[in-house]
């Protein structure tokens, strides 16, 4: 795992103000370009929600919910590897029929998260999946919309965590988090 770790580490790449000045932009896509890294990166996050019992079907994730839009990159892929549906959760505006909305305060803005209200049956187990956190504000939002519709959030995983910025603090009581890289800022 400290190889899978220090592979990716070594494709992030980091910009100073970007888009703003003041913000350090972390540039995940030049993972992409190692192709079985996205595959390594899947397998660490599979690993987290294999339960030690592996016969115990209760164990088992049923709903993969992806962040528009970094979050998508990930979450198809994580959702073919555990057997699971993928859902997204999108910026206000996207996505059509019944919904559910929250608004957050993100890093640099304020914007509104949508889920479709069928998307996600009462009791279902789920995982929620995004490229980056960092104040907390977009995952945060996230898990209100995953547990106003009834899904139990089994963790929430990311690729990269700013550590400095205490995003875990605004999740949910009780819901797991879970980075393969961390920064302080
Ligand atoms: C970025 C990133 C996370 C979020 C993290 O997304 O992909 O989703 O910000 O910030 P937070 O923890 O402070 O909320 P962004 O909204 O920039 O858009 P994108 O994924 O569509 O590029
Ligand atoms: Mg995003």
């Amino acid at each position: 795992p400290q190889d899978i770790v220090t592979g990716v580490k070594n494709r992030i790449r980091v910009y100073p103000d970007f888009p703003k000045k003041g913000i350090l932009f972390y540039d995940i896509f030049p993972l992409f370009q190692t192709p079985s890294l996205l595959n390594d990166v899947v397998r660490l996050f599979v690993q987290r929600l294999q339960p030690s019992d592996t016969s115990n079907e209760q164990q088992a994730i049923d709903v993969v919910v992806g962040l528009d839009s970094r979050g998508f990159l990930f979450g198809p892929s994580l959702a073919n590897h555990l057997d699971a549906s993928f859902v997204p959760i999108r910026k206000k505006g996207k996505l059509p029929g019944e919904k559910y909305s929250v608004s957050y305060s993100l890093e640099y803005g304020v914007d509104a998260l949508e889920i479709q209200a069928d998307s996600i049956k009462s009791g279902q187990r789920v995982v929620i999946v995004d490229d980056l956190m960092a104040t907390g504000g977009t995952m945060s939002a996230a898990c209100k919309l995953v547990q106003q519709l009834g899904g139990i959030i089994k963790e929430c995983q990311c690729v990269i965590e700013l550590t400095g910025l205490k995003g875990v603090e605004k999740l949910p009581d009780g819901v797991p988090s879970y980075s393969i890289v961390q920064y302080e800022f």
